[in-house]
């Protein structure tokens, strides 16, 4: 036996549902529903279709995953399940489910942050998170630079996109070259054939948009100009190389993305560096911020591409975390939060002047 605590995680935040059962800082299993093949038609996430997929797939999956544990529901210790940010009827699937499972095993709940969860699943996979770490997350709706002196508790934003979430940009440019959706890894499979010869722009990284924006992203403007360069190559009556034109993109996207997670590792005097969230599988992506890690003297930590995208072994791997450290569980009154900011690390219960608050209003 082990005193560590066995807890299941919870994640519904966008098209999949995730669930992941973790033992302290060892993963036991990671079941994944994806509800991405009822999406693709449309090029992009359905709210309602996501949810209903949720639903379906939530009893089943919870079962798949205890049973490729060897874990009963009666030997979890705790529950843990992305509360936000994210699509507001799925989150509302994954938290209503884990209040069930709580009340019915008499166990304590976390609702936890989707982004605090992408860098929790490094423990995982590598073991503690040095404190700080930086931590870089770049998704379909989310690109952050996230200072992180402890993950269950204290998250400071340094920068994030303006516009468009670099998984966006990989995702809106498959589409002009014609490939399906998400175009993530389809770019990333075509770059590898590709001649990185188109000098795309590299948004906020000089003058006074790197001054005021010196964290920050922007790739708004670098999908504008692949989708003109493609216009103009089919007005010309000329084929589009798409091989090339992945490759000088993702060129560009990798090369913002480390280039300023680096700056901010060196001016924050942070020696290590995690990047995390579903872009964080690009084949090139991880070989840039090695290279350049490796020359700045910063440490790497990048988990398995299938633990990047989202999954239900981060909530259980940041539920572990906040319960080896007595975090205080969120009680069963916590909402779903679609824009829950990154510095609500988890809800915290509501006090005793919130409660009489709430029974007053109105
Ligand atoms: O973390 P994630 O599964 O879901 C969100 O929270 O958004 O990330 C999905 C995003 C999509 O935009 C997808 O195109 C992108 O991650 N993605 C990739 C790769 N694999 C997934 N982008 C670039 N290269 C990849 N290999
Ligand atoms: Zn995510």
């Amino acid at each position: 036996m082990t005193d560590e605590p066995l807890v299941l995680g919870i994640e519904t935040s966008c098209d999949e549902t995730g669930v992941g059962i973790v033992r302290g800082e060892t993963l036991l299993v990671d079941a994944i529903a994806s509800s991405v093949d009822e999406h693709a038609r449309f090029g992009g996430v359905v709210p309602e279709v996501a949810s209903r997929a949720h639903l379906e797939a939530m009893v089943p999956t919870i079962e798949r995953a205890c049973a490729t544990a060897g874990v009963a529901l009666t030997d979890l210790d705790g529950i843990a399940v992305t509360s936000g940010p994210g699509l507001a009827g799925a989150l509302m699937v994954g938290v209503a489910s884990a209040k069930a499972l709580g009340i019915g095993l008499g166990v304590p709940v976390y609702g936890v942050n989707h982004l605090a969860s992408h860098v929790a699943v490094d423990i995982v996979e590598h073991g503690p998170l040095p404190e700080p770490t930086m931590a870089l997350l770049v998704s379909g709706g989310h690109s952050s630079l996230l200072l992180v002196p402890d993950v269950t508790d204290d998250i400071r934003p340094l920068g994030s996109t303006i516009d468009d979430a670099a998984g966006e940009a990989f995702d809106k440019v498959a589409r002009v070259l014609g490939l399906p959706f998400p175009g993530g890894p389809h770019i990333d499979r075509a770059a590898r054939d590709g001649a990185i010869e188109i000098d795309f722009p590299r948004g906020l990284t000089s003058g006074r948009d790197m001054e005021r924006h010196r964290y920050d992203f922007s790739f708004s403007g670098l999908k504008t100009a692949v989708s003109r360069w493609v216009q103009a190559r089919q007005a010309a009556g000329e084929d589009v190389p798409v091989a090339d034109v992945a490759a000088s993109f993702q060129e560009a996207v990798t090369d913002v993305l480390t280039r300023k997670a680096i700056l901010a590792c060196q001016e924050q005097g942070v020696g290590h560096l995690q990047i995390g969230g579903g872009v964080a599988a690009n084949t090139r992506l991880r070989a840039m911020a090695q290279e350049r890690c490796d020359r700045a003297g910063i440490q790497l930590r990048v988990p398995r591409p299938g633990l990047c995208t989202d999954n239900g072994a981060m909530v259980a791997s940041l539920g572990a975390q906040m319960m080896a450290k007595g975090r205080v569980p969120s009680g069963l009154d916590f909402p779903a939060d679609s824009s829950m900011p990154v510095t609500d690390v988890h809800n915290e219960p509501a006090g005793p002047a919130s409660a009489h608050d709430a029974l007053h209003a109105g």
